[in-house]
């Protein structure tokens, strides 16, 4: 199984890329395949076509295609901007469409205030099941993440524990999506 740990944050300054790349250390302590699908990094521009009516789709998008068509679950970490998940993420997501149907999908959102990201979370929910993704009940909010971290190193126990918690129930669910399909494709 290949999970993409999608890090939602285009911002210089941002602090939810330091939860994403926990996630990613996490799934590689599991040894669970992974990689890490970083908005900021791959600074697609406006949407123009999407990547099925591109006309010439360049070397990123090409790339990227071919990674998620080897990816088999998601874990979005995204921070809430103005009452909502990011304007970089959706732009960036929204170059592709088949190639997150059927795939599961965690959602970790992380905001500087108390509520952690919930509005952000509800959104992205139905973002999530109009790409036809199956959306695991089991979350991650992260309030005050300028709290959470030292040097880049978490250092808040508690909310390592709820990562943890999250992740058991999103692997065990990711595990089960992606069986299920081996199983199918073994009996074709
Ligand atoms: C444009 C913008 C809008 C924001 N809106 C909210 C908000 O609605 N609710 C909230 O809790 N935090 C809000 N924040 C604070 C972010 O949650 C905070 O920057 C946090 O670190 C996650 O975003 P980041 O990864 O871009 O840093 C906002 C930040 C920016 C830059």
């Amino acid at each position: 199984m290949n999970i993409a740990v999608i890090s939602g944050s285009a911002r210089p300054e941002r602090q939810s890329h330091q939860v994403a790349v926990e996630v990613k250390n996490s799934l590689d302590k599991l040894n669970i395949r992974n990689w890490l699908f970083d908005v900021k990094e791959l600074n697609l521009p406006l949407l123009d076509y999407t990547y099925d009516k591109h006309p010439a789709p360049g070397e990123i998008l090409k790339q990227l295609k071919n990674k998620l068509d080897h990816t088999d679950a998601f874990i979005i970490v995204s921070p809430e901007h103005n009452g909502s998940f990011s304007g970089a993420l959706k732009n960036t997501m929204d170059y592709f469409y088949k190639e997150y149907a059927h795939k599961v999908f965690g959602i970790v959102t992380v905001s500087s205030g108390v509520l952690g990201g919930i509005n952000a979370l509800k959104n992205l929910q139905h973002y999530v099941l109009k790409l036809n993704g199956i959306v695991a009940p089991e979350f991650l909010i992260t309030p005050q993440v300028q709290k959470l971290f030292t040097n880049q190193q978490l250092t808040d126990e508690s909310y390592g524990q709820r990562m943890n918690k999250f992740l058991d129930a999103f692997v065990a669910l990711a595990e089960i999506v992606y069986q299920s399909k081996e199983q199918d494709a073994r009996q074709v």
